[in-house]
């Protein structure tokens, strides 16, 4: 008996240090460019609201006008956050400006930390008013870039394409981050786009209601942190109750 009760204590405080069982840093707390929208945290962090440190590099955002938080992709210029699924690690964004086909034309995903998840090509064309423009194949044109002497479609259907093609000027071929699965065809594209980020991987730390943040005085590493109060909190305490009252018995059983 004596050597069980030997082993049990170091065991119970590896335990403790393992779920690290000291409450989350506060010095990273959610903030929000305007009450009415999504609060923000890492990886994503409001410039001039809150620290460097909480949040991770090309996870930058700024304050729109209209409070919705925006971000800077390198080669694609600023874009409207609409929504951030933190536990899938996925967002939704869209064009200040209110014209998402052009920001989508300019599209490059190269140098921010997103990746598409299911990307439609779409072909757009530039038809000028000499050109026989094919109305009855539901297309509308992008309002946003026609002018009065031409008009710019853009097309996911390779027959609608190859009528276009042969009537107006190819303007470019672009892979588009669709927001679903499914869509249609003749879509005029303002739906949101869908990023997806891989890293930071916050996802098993959000799932399990942990704080995901930068391990302090590390490049970039990341931790998870639990808060004592939550529920996870309290089921660790409740193990802390079992560990102490077995070692309670055992000491007891030790003694007699
Ligand atoms: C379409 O063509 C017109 C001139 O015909 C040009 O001014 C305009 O910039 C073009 N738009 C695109 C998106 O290529
Ligand atoms: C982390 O950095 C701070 C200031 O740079 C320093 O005071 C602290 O001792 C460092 N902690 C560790 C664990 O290195
Ligand atoms: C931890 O939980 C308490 C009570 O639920 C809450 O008031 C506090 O803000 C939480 N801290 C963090 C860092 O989430």
């Amino acid at each position: 008996m004596m050597l069980h009760y030997h082993l049990l204590f170091p065991c119970f405080l590896c335990f403790l240090c393992f779920f690290n069982l000291t409450t989350t840093s506060e010095l990273c707390f959610d903030s929000t460019c305007n009450g009415n929208f999504q609060t923000i945290r890492f990886p994503f962090r409001i410039q001039n609201k809150q620290p460097k440190s909480c949040g991770y590099p090309g996870f930058d955002l700024t304050c729109h006008p209209t409070g919705q938080p925006l971000i800077h992709l390198p080669f694609s210029g600023e874009f409207i956050v609409q929504y951030i699924d933190y536990q899938n690690q996925e967002i939704w964004v869209n064009d200040p400006n209110n014209c998402l086909p052009r920001k989508i034309l300019s599209l490059m995903l190269f140098g921010s930390p997103f990746d598409a998840k299911n990307t439609v090509d779409f072909t757009f064309f530039n038809c000028s008013g000499s050109d026989e423009i094919p109305y009855d194949f539901n297309l509308n044109p992008i309002s946003c870039l026609s002018g009065l002497s031409y008009a710019v479609f853009a097309s996911s259907s390779s027959m609608v394409n190859g009528i276009l093609s042969s009537r107006c000027e190819l303007v470019k071929t672009v892979s588009v981050p669709m927001s679903s699965e499914s869509y249609s065809w003749d879509l005029d594209l303002r739906n949101d786009l869908r990023l997806v980020w891989k890293k930071p991987n916050c996802k098993k730390c959000e799932l399990n209601g942990g704080v995901c943040g930068i391990k302090p005085n590390s490049t970039n590493e990341i931790q998870c942190k639990y808060n004592t109060s939550t529920p996870s909190g309290t089921f660790l305490s409740f193990v802390h109750i079992v560990f102490s009252s077995l070692y309670t018995y055992l000491f007891r059983s030790v003694r007699e």
